[in-house]
């Protein structure tokens, strides 16, 4: 997605080093330098370290689904994760989440859709159909191959 859109810097957030490494070394092979990589949380990531209104857009691609469910408070996509976002987003920037769980793609809808701060992009209020730009992540597969169903949603921030 980086290399598609070279006008955009890219901030990649991980707790999982070896995968910050493997980013970072797959923006060198390509010759990519809008890609920079946070090393952390990123509840903290946003809440500390980004100033309002400074993102264009957020995705939140295959977050742990937590499926168990004295599990599901750890999940990412919670009302007072949504209301930090929507302050970290400007008016109008999108909130793409994708997941292979559907328990959390009911979740996530049911959050987003209860949120005041943004609009579902799609009309009826539903899943958004899989955008050609997102592509397919070695976890995607994954989830495709145990016959899961992926879901994405793209939300916007509003002005409220
Ligand atoms: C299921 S994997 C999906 C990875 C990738 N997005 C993909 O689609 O293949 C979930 C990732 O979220 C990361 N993660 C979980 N909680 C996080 C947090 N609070 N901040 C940053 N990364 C987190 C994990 O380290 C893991 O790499």
């Amino acid at each position: 997605m980086a290399a598609a859109d070279p006008g955009t810097g890219i901030l990649a957030a991980d707790v999982h080093t070896p995968g910050q490494g493997n980013l970072l070394a797959l923006a060198e092979r390509n010759g990519l330098d809008n890609i920079r990589v946070a090393n952390g949380d990123a509840i903290i990531l946003l809440r500390e370290m980004l100033a309002p209104a400074s993102l264009s857009g957020l995705r939140v691609f295959f977050p742990d689904p937590w499926p168990k469910k004295r599990h599901h408070k750890r999940r990412l996509i919670q009302p007072e994760f949504i209301e930090l976002a929507a302050t970290r987003l400007k008016p109008g920037a999108p909130l793409h989440c994708a997941t292979d769980w559907e328990p959390y793609a009911e979740q996530m809808l049911e959050v987003l859709s209860a949120s005041p701060a943004f609009d579902n992009s799609q009309p009826d209020g539903g899943y958004t159909p899989r955008p050609d730009f997102r592509p397919l992540t070695k976890f995607e597969g994954q989830g495709l191959d145990k016959g899961h169903l992926v879901h994405d949603l793209i939300f916007r921030r509003n002005d409220t």
